[in-house]
């Protein structure tokens, strides 16, 4: 199946019109089925967290391989979570994946994704550290592991700067200068939910 021809049909886009195209739908629930549909089959996400987002896909997607990568530690400059959440974490996902075609990998995403080969994957899902140049790496070395046709996606395509965390925006930033510089069009965000996504299809 087309990929893009997909999303463009499905969602009536206009591609004559400037991306971003906002979609209304959510990552909970119309993502896992949409790439169901799709017949993806491998993918990986980036920042598994206690394994909430992977237990999601593994439960919609018959027959999906995940590979699921952590770092599961708290280093200087990451701000998301606290030391004893963290390191709960990787137990809880071990045991919501467990039942399924799921491998976890911990460690820093820029050295896991050498284990990839290029354009292996069907979707690959950034959700690591969100600051801008963290953002813009996961982009730039994970989405050369996703093949053509398949999907690059994220989350927290939001404006932060008035959360205590003041992780700015590091996520719109990053990709919306990714897809300006390289002139991937359309794009979409992912916007029903409290804390939208963002996507595109890789040509
Ligand atoms: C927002 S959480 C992931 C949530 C999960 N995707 C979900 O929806 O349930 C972000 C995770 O990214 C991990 N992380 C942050 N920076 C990382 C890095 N450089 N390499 C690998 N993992 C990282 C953190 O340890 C944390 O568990």
């Amino acid at each position: 199946m087309d990929t893009l021809a997909y999303f463009i049909n499905k969602y009536g886009i206009d591609i004559t019109k400037e991306s971003p195209f906002k979609l209304s739908i959510s990552r909970e629930t119309d993502i896992p089925q949409i790439f169901k549909e799709l017949g993806f089959k491998i993918g990986a996400e980036i920042g598994v967290y206690r394994g909430a987002y992977s237990e999601t896909l593994l439960k919609a997607i018959p027959g999906l391989k995940l590979s699921g990568i952590d770092l599961w530690e708290i280093y200087p400059g990451y701000r998301d979570y606290r030391k004893t959440d963290i390191s709960e974490a990787q137990k809880e996902a071990l045991e919501r994946t467990k039942d399924y075609d799921c491998t976890l990998i911990r460690g820093w995403s820029n050295e896991i994704v050498k284990k990839f080969a290029d354009e292996s994957l069907d979707f690959v899902y950034i959700d690591g550290n969100h600051a801008f140049e963290y953002t813009v790496q996961d982009i730039a070395l994970w989405s050369k592991k996703v093949r053509k046709g398949g999907v690059v996606y994220g989350h927290d395509f939001e404006d932060w700067s008035h959360n205590w965390r003041r992780f700015d925006m590091g996520v719109i930033n990053a990709v919306t200068g990714w897809c300006r510089s390289y002139q991937i069009h359309p794009w979409f965000i992912i916007g029903k939910d409290k804390h939208p996504g963002w996507l595109y299809v890789k040509a």
